[in-house]
């Protein structure tokens, strides 16, 4: 017995302009349905492999940070760097310095008289560069409207998920030196 579904999905079918069935179409008119029903497969289809290919990045995502992690403890801790002199930078302004390695972009934002946090410029979204805005207490990621809190790093709001990295301070005399990196996962 047919059903109404079936009946309903009928009247939706259309015939390609060449009359053969969808299977021997070209593989763009297969992409590209004429047929609600089949578009509807089409999209459900996209859809579930859109799901797998991104839980796939994200799973691989966090498992290379914890490589990430490991190789860094068996390399020891990083070296000590100078990064800026205490009156280089006023309460509530930032700069941004290369640690641990050249490309390797962080901000350093200093919040009080002793008072400084440094963290990795990159968005731990699809790394476009954050800005900090201190007024705000957040690091701000313009490209797809991303923040992070200005103390720990943490994702505030947007699609980010994980912390920024954490660049560990120390201060001697009148010279600011970052000692450390520190990847979280949450
Ligand atoms: S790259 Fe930062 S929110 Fe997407």
């Amino acid at each position: 017995m047919i059903t109404r579904r079936e009946i309903d999905e009928r009247e939706q079918l259309t015939i390609a302009p060449d009359g053969k069935p969808l299977a021997e179409q070209p593989r763009w008119r297969q992409d590209f349905p004429i047929d609600w029903p089949q578009d509807h497969y089409v999209a459900r289809r996209d859809f579930t492999k859109f799901m797998v290919l991104t839980s796939f990045a994200f799973a691989f995502g966090q498992f290379w940070i914890v490589v990430e992690n490991w190789l860094r403890q068996r390399r020891g801790q990083l070296p000590m760097q100078a990064i800026a002199k205490l009156n280089e930078l006023a309460i509530g302004k930032s700069l941004v310095f290369a640690y641990p390695e050249a490309h390797d972009k962080c901000l350093l934002v200093r919040l009080g008289e002793q008072q400084f946090v440094a963290f990795g410029q990159e968005c731990t979204h699809l790394a476009c560069a954050v800005v900090p805005e201190p007024d705000k207490k957040r690091f701000l990621c313009p490209c797809h409207n991303g923040a992070f809190d200005l103390m720990t790093g943490k994702p505030l709001m947007g699609p980010p998920r994980r912390p920024l990295p954490r660049v560990t301070l120390e201060i001697r005399n009148d010279t600011i030196y970052a000692t450390d990196v520190e990847v979280s996962t949450v």
